[in-house]
């Protein structure tokens, strides 16, 4: 009962920053007050985490929530306190890759902030997915209503002590990524997602323009569904060959690691099921430790690059 009239009072108030836009010159003074003083709230409590990484692709479906969530789990087992955030309004998922069912509420506090929930092996999480009753409510959000709230998870989310925070992002160049990459005081920089096809490969381009010309280092790419280890030894190509390694090339930006495509990931993920816990020996498992060690290592010792883009 008490967690119903948590996620009411979350709802509600989402709802009311939309409408407050409306109105005469005063509500639109309010409203600007209240945008700074959230704007100051949100650098403050992103200055309290080390390290801050988007991930990131362009493309749709080519695995970001899954390699998001893979890496927040390897992360805490080598050590690191994480927190995901997540910032697909319009199709959030990785609630669920983390084993929380849509639905299951945040903790909502007197003082207005929210506590995230926390997953297995201690990875703390926000996604509006947690806030909606169930999955087939879709937020139908114009730019300001989506800046407005992430603006509010920015500032309101009580990470605690936390190392890492990752934010997994929606397909696109659009408004979660440009508020993200203009409003996250000091983030460490964007991790770049694709399979290995010719497609996927010139949409990531987009990715990597759109960071250049926000100014923001890419801490390296990943190529997810890289290929798939047959039963009997051979390995298939299945999206073809060299998209991650192309881009990389091009750009100067890290390789970081391949990712095969195992069937099991998909059971995990539909089955709430973290696939990195479940079979910790698999290929994708080692290859996700490998990469997240790389990630330490580029994050911490301060070496990600702004990638050079060519202005047309
Ligand atoms: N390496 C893999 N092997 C097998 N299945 C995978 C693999 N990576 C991701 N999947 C599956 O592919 C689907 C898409 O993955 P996911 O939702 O992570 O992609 P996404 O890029 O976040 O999508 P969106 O653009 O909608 O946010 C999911 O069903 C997931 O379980
Ligand atoms: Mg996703």
């Amino acid at each position: 009962m008490q967690k119903d009239a948590d996620k009411s009072l979350r709802m509600d108030h989402y709802r009311k920053s939309g409408e407050t836009q409306a109105g005469g010159y005063k509500a639109v003074a309010d409203r600007m007050k209240e945008i700074a003083k959230q704007q100051a709230m949100a650098t403050a409590n992103m200055m309290k985490i080390k390290y801050k990484l988007a991930i990131m692709s362009s493309k749709g479906g080519v695995g970001k929530s899954f390699v998001t969530s893979s890496l927040a789990a390897a992360l805490a087992v080598l050590g690191r306190k994480v927190g995901v955030l997540d910032l697909d309004f319009h199709g959030p998922s990785i609630h669920k890759m983390l084993g929380i069912p849509t639905g299951h509420g945040m903790l909502a506090r007197m003082d207005g902030t929210v506590d995230p929930i926390e997953a297995p092996p201690g990875i703390k999480v926000a996604s509006i997915g947690l806030l909606i009753p169930k999955d087939d409510v879709a937020l139908i959000w114009r730019g300001p209503i989506k800046a407005g709230a992430i603006r509010e998870l920015l500032a309101y989310v009580n990470w605690g002590p936390l190392e890492y925070l990752l934010v997994d992002l929606p397909p696109g160049t659009g408004d979660e990524h440009l508020t993200i990459a203009q409003s996250v005081p000091k983030l460490s920089g964007f991790i770049l997602v694709t399979i290995p096809s010719e497609v996927s490969k010139s949409v990531v381009k987009k990715a990597v323009a759109f960071i250049g010309k926000m100014k923001v280092p890419i801490v390296g790419i990943i190529e997810n569904m890289s290929y798939f280890r047959c039963p009997h030894g051979d390995t298939i190509h299945i999206f073809g060959k060299g998209a991650a390694k192309d881009i990389a090339e091009e750009y100067d930006i890290p390789f970081l690691g391949a990712i095969p495509i195992d069937p099991r990931i998909r059971e995990c993920n539909d089955a709430g099921k973290i696939f990195f816990l479940e079979y910790p020996e698999s290929e994708a498992a080692q290859a996700f430790r490998d990469i997240a060690r790389k990630i330490m290592e580029t994050v911490e010792e301060g070496k990600a690059k702004i990638p050079e883009i060519e202005e047309e």
